[in-house]
């Protein structure tokens, strides 16, 4: 296996290199989504598949977005250390209460779900509709693969998965 260290957006690999692309909780953390998906799909070959995990839109999302804008802009540790483990334990309730969705076992711990959710400086939301828009538009068939992958069912990942059809 190879690392390789790279941006999304201008990624080191030539036109057509991969079988399968698997891109997961980067897409919606670029400024610019729309190239990142261009950029995937000139690495994919044709009859490649592209796997992407996407925060999916919610009815809640405003919410969130509103809530990680405030985040952004606590400056002192202590502040964001309380309003972490204030909302791990809000959380916590809310998953007694039964909202409690997939869980991924490498990320079990609710503190850094919040930071996750909250203390990121570029967060971008889709809706099942546009991602098919772009995918459609980039020559990608469209399938879901799995509706919700996440902690709550208001911030979750969408897994949809494309093939190259033409030659991007
Ligand atoms: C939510 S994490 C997901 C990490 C991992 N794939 C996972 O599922 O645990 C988002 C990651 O996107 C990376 N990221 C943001 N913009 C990027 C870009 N333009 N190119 C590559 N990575 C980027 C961040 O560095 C961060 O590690």
């Amino acid at each position: 296996m190879d690392f390789v260290n790279g941006s999304l957006l201008i990624l080191p690999f030539k036109n057509n290199s991969f079988d399968l692309i698997l891109c997961w909780g980067i897409f919606h953390h670029t400024v610019d989504p729309y190239n990142a998906l261009k950029e995937l799909i000139r690495v994919l070959k044709k009859d490649g598949y592209l796997i992407l995990a996407v925060y999916q839109k919610t009815n809640l999302s405003f919410l969130h977005e509103m809530v990680r804008k405030v985040c952004l802009r606590i400056k002192w540790e202590i502040i964001r250390k309380v309003f972490i483990k204030s909302m791990a334990v809000f959380v916590a309730f809310l998953e007694f209460l039964g909202m409690k969705n997939n869980l991924r076992s490498d990320n079990v711990k609710i503190e850094s779900q919040v930071e996750d959710w909250f203390f990121v400086p570029i967060k971008h939301f889709f809706s099942i509709e546009e991602l098919k828009e772009m995918f459609y538009k980039q020559n990608l068939t469209f399938e879901v693969l799995c509706m919700q992958a996440g902690r709550l069912k208001s911030s979750s990942n969408v897994i949809v998965r494309g093939k190259k059809i033409g030659d991007g």
